[in-house]
């Protein structure tokens, strides 16, 4: 089976405003077109504005979390159901500051996984040990648990979704893992979905941990890493394009 093409997410975080999202996009469009594919996820509130603004390009946008819920009496969560009413084409469910700061368990992780694949939308599910979890030697244990937890939730659905492996102590600290570091923990997760898939290899699996525009190229031409996930970088529109660039 051939390579699955290259993917880029921007993954905004607590960022942006009205006026900064719309000229950051702008830069991005006009930098483009790009030979990857190319995703921003950004805050709920902006997703009209993001479909509004990128309906007519090549870049796909999409949620930094949904809930695991149709509907109900869950205050301040948000459906796929809506995210695909705005046109998401990606969820980021089980990000490292989720699983930290919300108590996120791998159960909910893949139970938000199965709610946003049930209505069209591809969940972009986050993996990664702390740095002491590295130190200790559990690096493998950690992320294989948290993606078991997925495989076992949606079955043979496994293939349609994205994978991305966030080491937590390479996010916002400048500290990238080694393409070969990286390049590990993606083998292992590729013989994982390859044990649970005949479609493994069409899985993509993204590196997320201080992507910057000099260190984007040697890691994406790893033979497991299909692309990026970027934090800090994808607020910059020059940065981002050079980093999309890198993926083509
Ligand atoms: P940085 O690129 O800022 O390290 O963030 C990575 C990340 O968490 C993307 O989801």
């Amino acid at each position: 089976m051939s390579k699955p093409k290259k993917l880029v997410v921007g993954n905004w975080k607590l960022h942006g405003s009205k006026a900064a999202n719309a000229q950051l996009l702008s830069g991005v469009l006009a930098a483009g077109p790009y030979a990857a594919d190319v995703g921003v996820c950004a805050p709920f509130p902006y997703l009209a504005d993001l479909q509004a603004q990128l309906a007519s390009s090549a870049v796909t946008w999409g949620a930094q979390d949904v809930s695991a819920h149709e509907q109900g009496a869950y205050t301040g969560e948000v459906n796929a159901a809506m995210l695909a009413e705005f046109g998401c084409r990606w969820a980021i469910v089980g990000h490292s500051e989720r699983r930290a700061y919300h108590a996120e368990s791998d159960q909910l992780v893949a139970d938000k996984a199965k709610a946003a694949l049930a209505k069209g939308v591809t969940p972009i599910v986050c993996v990664g040990e702390t740095l002491e979890q590295r130190e200790a030697g559990h690096t493998e244990e950690v992320v294989k648990r948290q993606l078991s937890a997925v495989i076992h939730t949606l079955g043979a659905c496994i293939a349609e979704i994205v994978v991305a492996y966030e080491p937590v102590w390479a996010i916002g600290t400048g500290k990238t893992a080694t393409p070969e570091q990286a390049q590990a923990v993606h083998a292992l997760l590729r013989a994982q979905l390859a044990a649970a898939t005949p479609k493994a290899s069409t899985i993509r699996l993204l590196y997320g941990g201080s992507v910057k525009p000099d260190n984007a190229a040697t890691l994406f031409a790893q033979a497991d890493i299909d692309g990026g996930l970027i934090g800090g970088a994808s607020l910059k529109a020059a940065d981002f394009a050079a980093i999309c660039r890198a993926a083509g």
